[in-house]
Parts: structure tokens; sequence; C-alpha cells
């Protein structure tokens, strides 16, 4: 404070003199706030935390499908049959968000626990129970609810048609967002459509690494894609016919992405590298003339080609989806954790397709970067700035959620790194945030307690909260983090560390 009343009082007597100088806020730590209406929250996924697998009328998805019959993929072959069981326990989950005085609890919903086949014939109002008793739990903690409606995992019987690369899946998701919008609609103002496109299409269905372990390399990722663009677009569309009118909510997507690097400041490989990444599903939506990015378009045509197609691996919108798809989100939901180093390969060798040889990019990560106890997850916080600067020049600046940025490691209760990881990474979006480099409305912690991380198992924690796994109980204990994720939402500052 006396710092700031100092420069004030310098500023006043020097400026007659010197009116070039400028006192920058972001140098002073006192004045180093977080807006008063920006967000602050933390986010969980059904899957990941739910349990009850099977119970109440429940349906399996494909995760269930997984993990049961390919128990090997799984490193520690465990499964979220019970998980940390917030099907029971979820008023503990809501409360932990709670007691770190946030704003808001980014939740999702399991499709087939609503509709257990994945269709709009068949109901399962226990299912609706469950999500209304969440929704007003978090309501009555002064909490607004943010739902995702599709967290990795589709209902299985929707794969037996093809699962996302069937067309006929766009008319299932909207039905299932008709009904949560017209149940769960009247209290839930942010709605987030899918989570991480660009993963679960190129890791479920390009390759074999997560559910459903398609493996169709360089074509199932891209028909995922065309699909999920879509159903977004059409999810979107209907709550602007025929809710927003009523509700006033919003209704966004998250994208995942890292911030990519050329230390030959190679700007058109690191622009090739954002595209395949993040512009894969942004500029469709995002970008003023909508569709894919160009060099995607090019790239995998000319990749088809090669490998003796008349036609290309990723498939083209007509004029009507690209308008369809153009502007149909209120806000892009962010989920960054890490950054790498990009080179361009040689030209790619052989005729197999897959995304890897489309994007034909060699990704580096430097030996100064702080490592995690994810093998993909290094701490890079200056990305996180770079990106969001990007994202405003390349989309015009549009509305911004953080809605994941976290650290693993191995549970420890003195979480010291994890605070270091969260306390640079807010670091960079405060500066900004104050230099208005862009329309950033809040920033969500993942994960409000560990849970199951996919096929990582229970091996790797993200939780400010530890869960304790082998009481039937599942009791919630906070970590270190809890307390300065704590400190920074309540205060909106960001207090200092060894
Ligand atoms: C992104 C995913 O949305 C979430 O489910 C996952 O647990 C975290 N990243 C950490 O890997």
């Amino acid at each position: 404070m006396l710092k700031s009343i100092l420069i004030c009082i310098l500023g006043a007597t020097i400026a007659t003199k010197a009116p070039e100088v400028v006192v920058d806020s972001r140098q002073n730590a006192s004045d180093r706030f977080f807006p008063g209406d920006f967000l602050f929250g933390a986010s969980t996924a059904a899957y990941q935390i739910e349990g009850a697998w099977n119970l109440d009328g429940k349906g399996p998805n494909i995760w269930d499908e997984f993990t049961h019959s390919h128990p090997e993929k799984i490193v520690d072959h465990e499964n979220a049959d019970v998980t940390t069981n917030s099907y029971e326990f979820y008023l503990d989950d809501v409360e932990a968000v709670k007691n770190l005085s946030m704003n808001f609890y980014r939740i999702s919903i399991a499709w087939s626990r609503i509709l257990p086949t994945g269709d709009i014939a068949n109901i399962n109002e226990k299912g609706i129970e469950y999500y209304n008793k969440l929704i007003d739990a978090i309501i009555n903690h002064k909490l607004e609810p943010m739902v995702t409606m599709y967290h990795y995992d589709l209902p299985q019987d929707l794969q037996k048609l093809g699962g996302l690369t069937n067309s006929i899946v766009i008319s299932y998701f909207e039905a299932y967002a008709n009904l949560l919008y017209d149940r769960f609609g009247d209290r839930v103002k942010y709605w987030i459509t899918f989570n991480e496109p660009g993963d679960f299409c190129t890791a479920g269905y390009g390759a074999d690494q997560h559910a459903p372990a398609v493996n169709a390399h360089g074509v199932g990722e891209y028909l995922c894609g065309h699909n999920v663009l879509k159903a977004h677009a059409v999810a979107y569309r209907l709550y602007r016919s025929s809710y927003y009118e009523q509700y006033k909510g919003q209704v966004g997507i998250t994208l995942s992405s890292r911030f990519f690097y050329s230390d030959s400041n190679d700007t058109h490989t690191v622009d090739r590298a954002m595209q395949f990444s993040l512009g894969w599903f942004a500029n469709p939506i995002f970008s003023p003339a909508g569709n894919y990015p160009a060099i995607m378009i090019t790239s995998i045509a000319s990749n088809s080609i090669r490998e003796g197609r008349s036609w290309s691996r990723l498939p083209s919108f007509t004029d009507k989806w690209i308008e369809t798809i153009r502007g149909s989100a209120d806000f892009l939901g962010l989920n960054y954790y890490t950054s790498r180093y990009v080179e361009v390969n040689p030209e790619p060798k052989g005729t197999n397709p897959s995304y890897e040889r489309d994007i034909n990019l060699k990704f580096v990560i430097k030996p100064e970067w702080k490592p995690s106890a994810s093998n993909w997850l290094y701490s890079v916080p200056k990305g996180i700035g770079d990106i969001l600067r990007w994202i405003k020049e390349e989309y015009n600046n549009p509305e911004v959620f953080i809605t994941e940025n976290g650290w693993s490691d191995h549970g420890e209760l003195d979480d010291d790194d994890r605070i270091a990881y969260l306390h640079d990474h807010l670091e960079q979006i405060l500066d900004v945030v104050l230099s208005d480099e862009s329309n950033l409305k809040g920033y969500t912690v993942w994960s409000i307690i560990d849970n199951f991380e996919w096929t990582q198992g229970y091996t790797e924690k993200f939780g400010l909260y530890s869960v304790n796994m082998s009481s039937p109980r599942r009791e919630r204990t906070a970590k270190k983090s809890a307390n300065f994720m704590a400190t920074v939402a309540s205060t909106h500052r960001i207090p200092e560390i060894n």
C-alpha cells in the first residue's frame, strides 16, 4: 500500500517533467488484483468421480466397456466402477469447492446415467434426480454450476452404431442436449457441449489409447471431429432458438491445446502446430471465415492424394454447415496444461495415414522444464499467457474461460510443486488480464479431488483434496494447495511463495 501511495506521489511530481513515465500497475505487487467479476472455480468429470457405474438404471458407457474388457490398458488395471463415489458423496465435493471461496463448480453429466442407451426413448428418472440433487446443492452453496454435457463417456449402445464416427450421433446428441436444457436449464447458466474433442477423437478413434479404441488412424479422428463440430453447433443453435429467451444462459465448448515455440523463430511451424491442435476445432467456430484451418485442408488433401485416394481424409463442410458452426459459441473453454517446442520433419514417408503424419512436426521438451507425475506434463507457465494472446489475435477476442489447469503428483498433502505450478500460471494469467490481452472471464483448477486419471488409473493425482480410497466413506482431506487456492479466490490476489 505504502509503495503504491509513494508511486502515486512520485508520479504526480514528475508528471510535468517526464510525461512519458507511466506507472505500470503490473510492477506493483499490491496492485495486482484479479478484477472483482473474475470467476474462480474447480472441475471434475462424471466418469472420473461418480462411480455407481451400474446403479439406479445407469447404462454402460465406452469407458465402462474399455476398462472392463481391457484392464491391461490401465496402468494399475483399475476402473472407475466406484472411484471416489461422488454419486453418494457429492456433497463433500461441493463443500470442498465452497471451502475454497470459489464462484463455480464445473461438473459433467454422464449421458448414459440419464439416457441408458443414449436414446431419448428411454429416460432414466433416477439419473435426472441425481443431477437435480447435485445442481441444487451447488446452488444452495452459492456456487454457479458449469455443466459439461460430454466428457469422454459415450453411451456404449451408441458405439455399436459407430459412435462419434457415425453422423447419426448428431441427432442423438441434439435430443440429449434438449433434455438437459429442459430439465436443468432453469438453474444452469453455463453449458459446455464437449470437453477436449481433439483428444478423445485422436486417442479413441484415431488410436486405441482411449475408449472406444477404434484405432482407425488418419480417418477415425477426422470423422469424429466432423460430427462433434456439427453436434456442438446444433446443440448451440437449439439453445438459442428454444431456451435462451427464457433462461439467458451461455453455451460454449472446451478445447485443449498446448502453446508451441520455435527455437529458430519459425512462425510458420508454430502456426502449423497451433492450427492442427487448437485451430482444428476453434477455427470452424471462432474464426471470422469459419471452416477448418487452410493448412489442415491442404496438408491432409495432399497426403490423401499421395496415398492414392481421390478424396481427402478430412471431410469437408457444405456452406450451410460452415454457417451453422461459425459463431456457435458464447465462450471458448480452454484447457491448458503445458507447451512444446516444434521443429518441421522432413517430408512424410510411407503411405500409412495418421494425424501424426499429417501434422508432420517434431515436438521437443526443454530440459529446464519441471516434470510432473504425468509423462506429458511439464510446467511452462509462459505458454498460458501466450496462448491467450494468440486466441485474442486469431479469433477476434472471444470470451474465454480457462476450464482446466492443474498439476499431477503422487498424492503428497504438502504439495508445494502444485502450489508453484498454480502460482506461476496465475501470475501469467494476471499479466494478461491486467493488460487486457484476453477477454478472460474465469479460471478453473483441475481438479477439486484426486480421481480416476483415465489410462493412468489412480497413479497420478491432480486434486486439491486427496481422497481416502481404502475407506468406504472416501473421506476428502484438503492439501496445502487447497489453502493456496482459497487465498487466491477470496482475496483475488496471488500470495507470494518461497
Ligand atoms: C483433461 C481432461 O479433461 C481431464 O479429464 C483429465 O483428467 C485432465 N486433462 C488431466 O489429464
